[in-house]
Order: structure tokens, then sequence, then C-alpha cells
């Protein structure tokens, strides 16, 4: 916590904002990446059909323990303590990962969570973890200051999702009376469902949006004109571009992103990117 104030401070020292998201990854693991032999847990135990960067490369997702009820409401506990840390941290608020097939996203697609009971089986009960830790860590540190990003038809991390719009539907429906920060949407299914999903939450609405074979760039400004999203978020253009605002305000021009410093190595490729002044 003491780290991040350095950061978190910088951001403010420069009138920005800063959300720390909080990432379970649930079955997409490898025991060389925990402390003490420890095995990945999920919502059952099935292994993603997925590889995982460890220090010796990519390895195979190991079959996962499944979580018993009192890890799942210990896991919950967890989330809140997180954002309460963070918030002690300086950050302006948490953004739950319930994207991209990591244990929120886990618990919610059937092929990853074949229970049955509280926490499986019906729509509701493969909601239910994601739901009940957006509600604990909303509790713990207001509406406000709490966010969740999800990624509605993503297969990324060996996730297969059907009734899209049923789901996230729902899903959306079960959060609005949290009266979060934002609901992030990192989108990979077709745009009708981004919209009927900004129709349904009452809130603010920050879109990822789906740019095949490209990163998000400048053109994708017009979805905040067309009314499309309120908000938009960067990946890639981010991480090669530490004044990325000032950038689109003109149109670019823009760093080349280097993808071969993604996701590992050190601070090469993620602090060293030039600005412009
Ligand atoms: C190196 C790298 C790391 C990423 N880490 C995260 C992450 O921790 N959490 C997350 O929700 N998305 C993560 N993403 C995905 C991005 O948030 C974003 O959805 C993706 O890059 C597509 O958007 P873009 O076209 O703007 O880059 C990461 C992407 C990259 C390239």
């Amino acid at each position: 916590m003491a780290a991040w104030r350095k950061v978190t401070d910088r951001v403010h020292a420069e009138d920005g904002r800063i959300f720390a998201q909080l990432l379970h990854t649930g079955r997409i693991g490898h025991p060389s990446l925990l402390p003490d032999g420890l095995i990945p847990v999920g919502a059952s135990a099935i292994a993603a059909k997925h590889q995982v960067f460890t220090p010796d490369g990519l390895q195979d997702c190991v079959t996962p323990k499944e979580l018993s009820e009192t890890e799942i409401l210990d896991t919950i506990s967890d989330f809140a303590n997180a954002a309460r840390n963070a918030i002690e941290a300086g950050f302006d608020g948490v953004e739950l990962h319930g994207a991209n097939g990591y244990l929120l996203h886990q618990f919610l697609a059937s092929n990853s969570n074949q229970r049955t009971g509280a926490w499986g089986g019906s729509l509701e009960g493969r909601l239910r973890l994601m739901v009940e830790t957006t509600r604990a860590v909303a509790d713990a540190v207001g509406g406000q200051r709490t966010a969740l990003r999800i990624s509605p038809g993503n297969p990324f991390n060996d996730i297969s999702e059907q009734d899209l719009e049923p789901t996230y539907t729902a899903l959306v429906e079960a959060i609005n009376p949290l009266g979060l920060a934002y609901l992030h949407i990192a989108e990979s299914a077709d745009r009708s469902l981004t919209n009927g999903l900004r129709r349904a939450f009452d809130g603010t609405f920050v879109l990822n949006p789906n740019t095949p074979g490209r990163p998000t760039g400048v053109e994708e400004l017009e979805l905040l004109e067309d009314g499309t999203a309120d908000l938009l978020s960067y990946g890639v253009l981010f991480i090669a571009n530490p004044d990325l605002p000032a950038r689109l305000a003109d149109g670019g021009p823009f760093n080349t992103p280097d993808q071969s410093t993604f996701y590992g190595g050190d601070a090469t490729g993620y602090t060293d990117y030039p600005s412009r002044s």
C-alpha cells in the first residue's frame, strides 16, 4: 500500500483519477506461480485448455481445486479487504475483473462451472459470485468507488458461453441497485449486445470496443459522439503512449506498441515509451 501510494499521489498531482483492478485468476494459473506448492482454485475441478506464462515459459493450466462454500465466502471477503486496502493506498476506486475468463467469469460460464447448489447450476447460481462479490466490495468502499469489467462472449482462457443476451442482462439488472461508478465492457460479441447492455445499465458505461486486427484507436472516439458509450478505454495504445489523452485530442501521432514486451519481463515496454512533451 505504501508503494502504491507513490503512484496514486503522482496521478492525483496531474489531476488524474486511478482505479485499481482487482483480479483473481482462478483456474488460470500454475503451482509454480504460487507459494508453498498451492494449486489454483476454480468453480469446478476442470482444467482450462490454455497455457499460462511461468518463469519456465508457457505451461499448461492445471486442474484446479474446486472452491468449497467456506472458501467462496473467504474469497468474497478477500475482495472486500483488497478494495479497502486500495482506497487506503489512495486509489479513487476499484474495478472488479469479471472478464476474460478469470475467477468471476469462470463461475458465470457453464463450461467452467458445473457445480450444483447455490454457486452454480441455474443462471442465478452462476451469477451469484460476480454479484455477491460486487455487492461486498460496494458495501466495503461505496458503490461510487466500485466498478465491474465484463467481456460477454469472449472465449479467451477457454470460456464458452451461450445465451449472452439473457445472461448479461440479468447480471446488469442484479448490479443496477448497487449504484456503481461504472460498468466496463470488453467487447468481443456483436454491437447489438453492447447496445442492449448500455440500455439496461443505469450508470456510466465504459467501452473497450471490438476492433479486430488492430488496437482501439482514434477512430473509435466517434463512439462517444454517437452515444454508444460514455467513456472509452484503451489498452495497447495506452501502454505505448503515456500521454495518450493529449495525443488523442490532437488526432496523433502515436508511438508504435512493441508486442515483444507485453505480459512480463521488466519495466521495459511499460515505463519507457516517450511522451511528446
Ligand atoms: C499487455 C496487456 C496486458 C493486459 N492486462 C489486462 C488486465 O490486467 N486486465 C484487463 O481487464 N485487461 C487487460 N488487457 C486487455 C486490455 O484491457 C484490452 O481489453 C485489450 O488490449 C483490447 O483493447 P485495445 O484494443 O484498446 O488494446 C491487457 C492487454 C495487454 C496488451
